[in-house]
């Protein structure tokens, strides 16, 4: 099915514009997770592929890429964002079956790859220095210049859309991209690097490892040629991350997840807000970051508000990602072994409603009816870590205070969103609250292109998306000149 939409060997790694056999001639099982079946093998890529893709990333900062102009640099960008359009469906059955996520959600993340590609390659040209007026005798000005090669360790939950947000930026800036896709679902990855190839990317501007994370991404993160990294996935590899960019001392960008929190008042539009409610905690099977998987509801309209959710998630159907129903499996056996944990470990709380399984879902898949927990104390291990599945709980808050008080009391800090009439306390809250993006009756679960987004606390730093991605990808030199 989906394998027959590839026109490449997923068992290969992309490097300096060619298919290559990884050195160590290596695979590693691909799965199905709709049924778990295998259905092929990916290249498992090591320290020596590694290797070869930065110093193919050298070489093409060295040359025709290092060469090109912003405004051609952006041409190919947006070209390549076409030929996105023009694959869509078939990208779409490829990450659909990779996923595990309904075809529609898959379609949804073609479309943010092709924004992506488009809003980055126009802003290729877009971004410049600037004069500082100094001593007499001085003329001073920056210039904002590439890092050299990114290194970017990225997880399988959306492959396209985070591809967009960090290679797309960091080739708009003139970088040379070392990417290295999850283990488990890395194909959007190899058929971007392909199209980006037929789009006129010069060779060695981007290089596709897939392969561990121990073995491939570890060799990554310690590299001394890599010059920045930008990282998406756990909390404790993001350490780890981290910790390796310390050897090198280059930068980093972390997007680690988090407990976003919707806070509902008593005065909000409850029809308004349900639909974002419950789909903020459903979409990709609550394997989002931004995954809204706290609602707190003030006390007037705790009852209508969880009785509203608990009829959407009885409704909800739970079946294979090419049925294109509410919900998919997760990716991975463990992942589901994870979700079951946290699931038994709410054996205490309140079952507002469950989701249904579509009688069609093939036993191998990993599948997890979707949970709405109510009446969940703020400090319950599921009101405070990240889960990760399609499961949210209803926390009950009496006023503002408190409301704030239960949101920010996670150690995450990624997106939250305000339900509430009353524009003052808008105001308030979208400064007080602990996130890197705050919405205002609406929730935009990762949100569109153009808005920065990145979190603070075990959520990471550094931001991505929108413009100001374009800072975090460059590096800002000073030049003075004298001349009397
Ligand atoms: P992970 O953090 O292990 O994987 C993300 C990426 O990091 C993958 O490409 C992986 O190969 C790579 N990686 C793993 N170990 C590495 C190492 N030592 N050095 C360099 N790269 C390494 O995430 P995993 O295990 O797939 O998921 C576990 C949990 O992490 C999830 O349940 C979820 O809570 C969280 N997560 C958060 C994501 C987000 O969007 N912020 C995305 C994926 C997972
Ligand atoms: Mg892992």
């Amino acid at each position: 099915m989906a394998l027959e939409d590839l026109w490449f060997n997923p068992a290969l790694c992309f490097i300096n514009g060619a298919w290559v056999t990884p050195e160590a001639g290596q695979t590693l099982g691909l799965s199905n997770p709709s049924d778990g079946s295998d259905i092929g093998e990916i290249a498992r890529g090591t320290a020596a592929d590694i290797d070869r893709a930065v110093l193919a990333a050298e070489a093409a900062l060295a040359g025709e890429w290092g060469r090109m102009s912003a405004p051609e640099r952006g041409r190919v960008l947006s070209r390549t964002g076409q030929l996105v359009l023009e694959h869509a469906d078939r990208l779409a059955r490829i990450e659909a079956m990779d996923v595990g996520k309904p075809l529609k959600q898959a379609m949804a993340d073609v479309m943010a790859l092709a924004r992506y590609m488009e809003f980055y390659g126009g802003a290729a040209d877009k971004l410049h220095g600037s004069t500082i007026p100094y001593l007499d005798g001085y003329t001073v000005y920056t210039l904002r210049q590439p890092h050299g090669v990114t290194g970017h360790i990225i997880p399988w939950n959306y492959p396209m859309q985070i591809i967009g947000r960090s290679v797309g930026a960091a080739l708009a800036t003139g970088n040379a991209a070392v990417l290295k896709p999850a283990e488990q679902a890395c194909l959007t990855a190899l058929a971007f690097a392909d199209l980006a190839r037929q789009a006129g990317l010069p060779a060695g501007a981007l290089n596709v490892v897939p392969g561990l994370g121990n073995e491939a991404g570890a060799a990554l993160t310690s590299h001394p040629g890599v010059n920045h990294i930008s990282f998406t996935g756990s909390v404790g590899v993001g350490r780890l991350i981290q910790a390796g960019a310390a050897q090198n001392v280059v930068p980093v960008t972390l997007e680690l997840g988090g407990k976003s929190p919707q806070l509902v008042f008593d005065d909000a539009d409850i029809d308004a807000a349900l639909p974002f409610l419950v789909n903020a905690g459903i979409q990709n099977a609550g394997q989002t970051c931004s995954a809204a998987s706290r609602i707190l509801v003030q006390r007037g309209v705790y009852d209508q508000v969880l009785a509203k959710m608990a009829a959407r998630y009885s409704a909800l159907r739970v079946g294979p990602a090419l049925q294109d129903l509410d919900v998919g499996p997760l990716i991975s056996a463990r992942q589901k072994q994870v979700v079951d944990g946290f699931l038994t470990r709410g054996a205490d709380l309140e079952v507002a409603a469950r989701g249904q399984f579509v009688a069609e879902a093939p036993i191998g898949g990993h599948y997890v009816a979707p949970t709405l927990f109510a009446g969940v104390s703020p400090d319950h291990s599921l009101a405070q870590e990240e889960i990760f599945g399609p499961v949210q709980v209803v926390i009950p808050f009496e006023d503002e205070a408190e409301a704030l008080a239960i949101a920010n009391g996670t150690a995450y800090g990624l997106v939250a969103s305000v339900w509430s009439a009353d524009g003052a306390r808008q105001m308030r809250l979208a400064r007080q609250l602990r996130a890197g993006q705050v919405f205002l009756n609406n929730y935009g679960a990762g949100g569109g292109v153009e808005l920065p987004f990145g979190g603070s606390g075990l959520s990471g730093h550094g931001r991505e998306k929108g413009f100001e991605a374009l800072y975090g990808f460059s590096s800002l030199k000073t030049v003075a000149a004298f001349h009397g």
